[in-house]
C-alpha cells in the first residue's frame, strides 16, 4: 500500500495487523438537529451554559473533581456535573456544553449504568454537548504538537467510544489560553472541528477587531498545506468567557436575580429585561450577523446549576415576550456548533489571518509572555516524559503482548498517557499553577514513568530474549547513577523512538579513570564539573564523567559493553579552539572567556557570535506607569537594559569548555564528533534574591547576521513564523513594552538569517524569546521572582524544593546550528526531533547471556529524511495507531519539502500489515467521513 504525502500531510492510519480490515461505520447526525429555532429578521442571542474547569491551578486536579481544599478554591467539578444533569432534565429546552474530558471521565466511571443511559439520552438529543473535547485544554504557548495530539486523542477517543458519533464535539473551544498558536488551529483544523472559539486576544488587537467587526474571521493556520486544509473558523467571544455585566447567577456571583412576582418587594423584570436588551444590542455592534453568542458561565460555575437555570429560563421568557411590543432580540438556549452553524448558513465572506495571536496583553503594562519560561524545569520534564511516552508506546508495539505483562510484571503506557494529557492543561506545563499543584503534575509524570518502566523491561526482554534486570538513570543530567558509578561491568542498552539512525554522545557517571566501550569511538573521562557537583548536591559522589558516542538503528536498540581499566589516562588541554569535528569550530575570546565565533567547516561560514548571560530586574508594581509586577503569568521588567551577570568567565578546558560566570550561572560548550550543533550546556540557580530584587535570567547570542529587525520562532515545535520587532501583521502597533512586549514563545527552535547566514538555536523545552537588537537572539532561561502577578496564582513565582530550599537550579541545553538559509532546515528538522524524541539509555550490570540479541531495529529500513514518525501505539487488541508525519515546510528545503511515498506494507520489520484505514489527525473519525463547513475568505484578505 503506498501512501502519497503532500506537502506536509499528515497521514493517520489504523492499521489493523491480525484480523478483517475494520470496517467503516455510517451514521447519520440526528443530534444536530436540534438546534433551537432561530428569527431570520431578528438578533438572535445564543445563551451557552457552560464551565470552565481547569484541570489543575490553585487546586489539584483531583481537589477540583472532588472539591476538596474548598479553602483555596469553591470548585467541586463532581457536584458541577450531577447538578447540571438533574437540571437539564428537568426542561428540555435547557442546553449544556462539557469541555475537558478529564473530569467528565472522573465522574462518568462512577456513574450508574441507568444514569449512563440518561446521559447518552442527553448527548443524542444534543441537549449535553461536547465541545473541544480532549483530555484538557491545552496550553498554547508552551506546548508541543506532539504531546497536544496525543491529549485531544486520549479525550476524543473516550468521547467517541462512550458516544459514538453523537460525543464527537465539532468545535474547538480555548476560552482561556493565554494567547494562541497557529499550530493549535492548524492541528484542530486537521481534527475535523468546523470552528474554534476563544476569550482572550490583546486589547489593542480587539478594540480594531470590533470596530471592522472583524472578531469573527478565518484563520489560514498553515503555509504548507492547500487551502481549506487547515483554514479554520475562528471566533472571539464578547466578553472573555463570562456572562455580560450583570447578569451572572452563579452561587459564585452576586448579581441580582430575576424577582417576577409583581406582589412581592423590589420586582425588577422590567429592568432585567431593558439591561439585557442594551447588552445585547451593544454587543451585535462588533459583530457581523444577526446572530451573537454568550457564555453564560465562568470558572468552576454551575455546582448548584438550579441558580443559573432558574433565571436562564426566565430570561428567555421576558425578553422574548417583548417581541410583542416590537422588540427585536430573540433569545435561545445554544451551543457553539448552533451558533457556529447559524454563521455559517449566513453564507458571507471573512477576514483571512495568516499569523498568530502572539504575545497577548490584556492592558499597555500587561504582557503574558513570562509564562513562556516560568517553571522552566517543570517544562522540561514535561518534553522528556513526551519523549519516555513516545518511547513505551512503541515499545509495547513492538513487544507485543509480553510488554503489558511479562518478567517484570504489569506495566501500562495508560498512565503516563493520562499523566501527559493532565501536564498539557494550560496552567499546567505554562507555569501558571501553585506550588503545590507544579508538584503534583510532575509526580504524576514520575508515576506514569515507573508504569512505563515496567512496561519497556517486559519488552526489551521479550526483544533481546533475556531477561537481565534492566536498570534506569533518570539523574544523568547531573551525573547521577549508582549503577554506573559503582559497577566494573555494565551494559549500557540504547533505544532510538526515531525513524531514522541516530548518533548520541551519552554521558555517564564513573569513579574510576579508564574505561574501555566496545563498538564506540572515543571514551575519555573528564572529572565532574564544579557546576554539577554543586546541583546534584549530596545525590551521588561520581568523581568522574566516561563520554562516548553511541549509534542506535531507527525504531529500536543497540548495546554497549564497558568495562573499568586500571591504569589512568589523562586528558587535559590548553587549547582555545575546539574543532576536533569536521563540522563546526567555536572561537572564544581570549580577553573575556566568552564565546566569539562560530564557523561551519564545511559550507566555510563563519560568523561572529558574542554568548553571555544578563538579567532582567523584575517589576515590583510600584513604578508611575502602572502597578503590574512581573510574576508567573507576566514579564515586565523594571528597565529595558538587562544588567550582566558578568564581564568575563572563567574557562577551563577538558575537551569541552566550561564557563562559569557566577556562584549560580555556569555553561559547558561541547563539540561532539558527527554533530553539526555547538551544544550549550547552561545552568542557573539558585538566583540569588537577598538583594530584594526578582530576577529573570537570559542568554543573548549577538551576532553579525543582519537581520534588520526580523527573527524566526516555531509554532507548537512545527511550523516557524516570521516575527518583527514592534510589530504585528494585522494592526498598527502601539509599543508599550519594549522588552516583554517582543517576546515569543519559542517550543523547539527560534533563528537568525540573512542572505549568507541562518543561526538556529534549538532548545531542549519551551522557553520565552526575542531579538532586541539586530543580529541578536536571546532567551530567557529561568525567572525567580518576589510577587505575585494578580492574576489569580496568589503565589509569588519563587520555587524551592527539599534539595533546593536556596531556589531551585535549572539546567537545560541549547543548540546552535550555522548553515546557509536555503539548507538549514536539513539540519535542524532532524535536529529538533532527536532532541523531543530523545534515545532512552538502559544498564544492565555485569555480563549479558551470549544468546541475548544485542541489536533491532523495528523497522525494514530507516524512512526518508523528510518523514517522521509522529506516533507509534497500540490501539486495541489487534490495531495499532500510526501516525506520520511530512517534517519539512513546503518552501524550507530544495531536497526535503518535496512530496515523498512511504510504502507501509515494507515499513514494519516485525508486524505483517493487513489493512490499513485513514484517521483524521485525532484518530476520533475515519478520513473520508470528515467533512468540514466551507468558509470564504473576504476578498482582499488573502496574501500570496
Ligand atoms: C416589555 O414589554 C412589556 C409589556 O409587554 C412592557 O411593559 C415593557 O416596558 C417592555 N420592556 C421593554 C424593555 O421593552
Ligand atoms: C452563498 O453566496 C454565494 C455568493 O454570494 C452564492 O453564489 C451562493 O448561492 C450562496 N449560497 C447559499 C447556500 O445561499
Ligand atoms: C566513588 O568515589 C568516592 C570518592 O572516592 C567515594 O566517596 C564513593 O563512595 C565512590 N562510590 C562508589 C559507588 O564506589
Ligand atoms: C589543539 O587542538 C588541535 C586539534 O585537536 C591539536 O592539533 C593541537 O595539538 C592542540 N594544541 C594544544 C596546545 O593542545
Ligand atoms: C467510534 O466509536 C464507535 C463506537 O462508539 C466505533 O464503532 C467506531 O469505530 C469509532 N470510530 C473511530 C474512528 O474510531
Ligand atoms: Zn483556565
Amino acid at each position: 500500500i503506498a501512501c502519497i504525502g503532500s506537502f506536509f500531510l499528515l497521514v493517520y492510519l489504523i492499521m489493523a495487523i491480525i484480523g478483517s480490515p475494520l470496517s467503516v461505520a455510517k451514521c447519520v447526525f440526528v443530534c444536530f438537529q436540534s438546534c433551537h429555532a432561530t428569527k431570520p429578521d431578528m438578533l438572535n442571542v445564543h445563551l451557552v451554559p457552560h464551565t470552565h474547569d481547569d484541570v489543575g491551578w490553585l487546586k489539584t486536579v483531583d481537589q477540583y473533581y472532588y472539591g476538596d481544599r474548598n479553602n483555596i478554591q469553591h470548585a467541586g467539578v463532581q457536584y458541577i456535573l450531577d447538578s447540571v444533569v438533574d437540571q437539564l432534565l428537568k426542561n428540555p429546552d435547557r442546553r449544556f456544553i462539557y469541555v475537558e474530558t478529564a473530569f467528565f471521565y472522573r465522574w462518568w466511571k462512577q456513574q450508574s449504568s441507568s444514569m449512563q443511559q440518561t446521559v447518552k439520552q442527553l448527548v443524542d438529543e444534543g441537549r449535553l454537548e461536547f465541545v473541544n473535547g480532549g483530555w484538557c485544554m491545552s496550553d498554547e504557548a508552551t506546548t508541543h504538537y506532539s504531546a497536544v495530539i496525543d491529549q485531544m486523542t486520549l479525550g476524543l477517543r473516550f468521547l467517541n467510544e462512550t458516544f459514538g458519533v453523537c460525543g464527537r464535539p465539532r468545535v474547538a473551544w480555548h476560552i482561556d489560553p493565554f494567547g494562541h498558536a497557529r499550530e493549535h488551529a492548524s492541528m484542530f483544523a486537521q481534527m475535523g472541528f468546523d470552528g474554534f472559539f476563544f476569550g482572550r486576544v490583546d486589547y489593542q488587537d480587539r478594540a480594531r477587531r470590533m470596530k471592522d467587526k472583524e472578531q469573527e474571521l478565518l484563520w489560514r493556520a498553515s503555509s504548507s498545506l492547500t487551502p481549506p486544509m487547515a483554514d479554520l473558523f475562528t471566533g472571539i467571544l464578547p466578553n472573555g468567557y463570562n456572562p455580560p455585566d450583570g447578569f451572572c447567577w452563579d452561587q459564585l456571583c452576586d448579581d441580582a436575580p430575576i424577582r417576577d412576582d409583581p406582589d412581592l418587594e423590589d420586582y425588577n423584570v422590567d429592568d432585567v429585561v431593558t439591561r439585557f436588551l442594551k447588552a445585547a444590542n451593544t454587543q451585535a455592534l462588533a459583530y457581523k450577523t444577526n446572530h451573537i453568542i454568550m457564555t453564560m458561565g465562568s470558572d468552576f460555575q454551575y455546582e448548584n446549576a438550579n441558580l443559573w437555570y432558574k433565571n436562564l429560563d426566565k430570561l428567555i421568557l421576558y425578553v422574548n415576550a417583548n417581541q410583542s411590543s416590537g422588540s427585536k432580540v430573540n433569545l435561545l438556549y445554544s451551543t457553539p456548533s448552533c451558533y457556529l452553524q447559524e454563521l455559517h448558513r449566513a453564507n458571507l465572506t471573512w477576514p483571512l489571518k495568516e499569523d498568530d495571536f502572539f504575545p497577548y496583553a490584556d492592558a499597555a503594562h500587561d504582557f503574558w509572555t513570562g509564562y513562556f519560561t516560568s517553571r522552566p524545569a517543570l517544562k522540561r520534564y514535561e518534553r522528556i516524559s513526551n519523549s519516555n511516552l513516545q518511547t513505551c508506546n512503541q515499545l509495547e508495539v513492538l513487544g507485543g503482548p509480553a510488554s503489558r505483562k511479562g518478567p517484570f510484571g504489569a506495566g501500562d503506557s495508560q498512565t503516563l498517557s493520562k499523566a501527559m494529557a493532565v501536564a498539557q492543561h494550560h496552567d499546567a506545563v505554562s507555569g501558571t499553577e501553585k506550588q503545590h499543584v507544579a508538584n503534583d503534575y510532575a509526580k504524576r509524570l514520575a508515576e506514569g514513568w515507573q508504569h512505563c518502566q515496567v512496561l519497556v523491561s517486559n519488552s526489551l526482554a521479550s526483544l533481546r530474549g533475556s531477561s537481565a534486570e534492566i536498570i534506569y538513570c533518570d539523574n544523568l543530567n547531573i551525573s547521577v547513577c549508582p549503577l554506573t558509578e559503582a559497577s566494573k561491568k555494565f551494559s549500557v542498552g540504547v533505544y532510538n523512538p526515531l525513524a531514522h539512525p541516530v548518533t548520541w554522545p551519552v554521558r555517564l557517571p564513573v569513579n574510576g579513570t579508564a574505561y574501555g566501550v566496545t563498538d564506540a569511538t572515543g571514551k575519555p573521562v573528564f572529572p565532574v564539573s564544579r557546576s554539577t557537583q554543586d546541583v546534584r548536591r549530596n545525590r551521588g559522589f561520581a568523581r568522574n564523567e566516561l563520554v562516548f558516542q553511541v549509534q542506535a538503528p531507527p525504531l529500536g536498540f543497540s548495546t554497549y559493553f564497558t568495562f573499568f581499566f586500571l591504569h589512568c589516562d589523562k586528558f587535559s588541554s590548553k587549547n582555545k579552539t575546539i574543532s576536533l569535528l569536521q563540522y563546526l569550530q567555536v572561537t572564544f575570546d581570549p580577553d573575556t572567556g566568552l564565546l566569539s565565533g562560530l564557523s561551519n567547516l564545511e559550507t566555510k561560514q563563519t560568523i561572529k557570535l558574542t554568548q553571555n548571560f544578563y538579567w532582567y530586574n523584575s517589576s515590583r508594581g510600584n513604578n508611575a506607569e502602572s502597578k503590574q509586577p512581573s510574576g508567573a503569568y507576566i514579564f515586565r521588567p523594571n528597565s529595558s537594559t538587562p544588567l550582566v551577570v558578568s564581564k568575563t568567565a572563567k574557562s577551563s578546558v577538558v575537551q569541552e569548555v566550561r564557563q562559569r560566570f557566577s556562584p549560580w550561572v555556569s555553561q559547558v560548550v561541547r563539540l561532539y564528533a558527527d554533530s553539526k550543533a555547538l551544544e550549550l550546556e547552561w545552568t542557573v540557580g539558585p538566583v540569588p534574591i537577598n538583594d530584594w530584587q526578582g530576577k529573570e535570567v537570559i542568554t543573548r547570542l549577538d551576532t553579525s547576521i543582519k537581520t534588520s529587525q526580523l527573527f524566526y520562532t516555531d509554532s507548537n515545535g512545527r511550523e516557524v513564523l516570521q516575527r518583527r520587532k514592534d510589530f504585528r501583521p494585522t494592526w498598527e502597533l502601539k509599543q508599550t513594552e519594549p522588552i516583554a512586549g517582543n517576546y515569543y514563545p519559542i517550543n523547539s527552535r527560534a533563528f537568525l538569517k540573512d542572505d549568507e547566514d541562518q543561526l538556529t538555536v534549538v532548545t531542549d523545552r519551551s522557553q520565552g524569546g526575542s531579538s532586541l537588537q539586530n543580529g541578536s537572539l536571546e532567551i530567557m532561561l529561568h525567572r525567580r521572582l518576589l510577587f505575585d502577578d494578580y492574576r489569580g496564582v496568589d503565589e509569588a513565582l519563587n520555587e524551592a524544593s527539599e534539595i533546593f530550599p536556596d531556589g531551585l537550579v535549572v539546567r537545560g541545553r541549547l543548540f546552535l546550528t550555522l548553515d546557509h538559509p536555503a539548507s538549514a532546515a536539513d539540519t535542524h528538522r532532524p535536529l529538533a526531533q532527536q532532541v523531543v524524541l530523545q534515545p532512552l539509555l538502559t544498564f544492565t550490570d555485569g555480563d549479558l547471556s551470549p544468546e541475548t540479541q544485542l541489536e533491532f531495529s523495528g523497522l525494514q529500513a530507516a524512512l526518508p529524511s523528510a518523514v517522521h514518525l509522529l506516533t507509534l501505539s497500540q490501539w486495541d487488541k489487534d490495531s495499532v495507531l500510526l501516525r506520520l508525519e511530512h517534517q519539512f515546510q513546503s518552501d524550507e528545503s530544495q531536497v526535503n519539502s518535496r512530496p515523498v511515498t512511504v510504502n507501509l506494507q515494507k515499513l514494519f520489520s516485525t508486524l505483517d500489515v493487513l489493512g490499513v484505514s485513514e484517521l483524521n489527525l485525532s484518530a476520533n473519525q475515519w478520513k473520508d467521513e470528515m467533512k468540514r463547513f466551507e468558509w470564504s475568505p473576504q476578498k482582499g484578505t488573502v496574501h500570496t
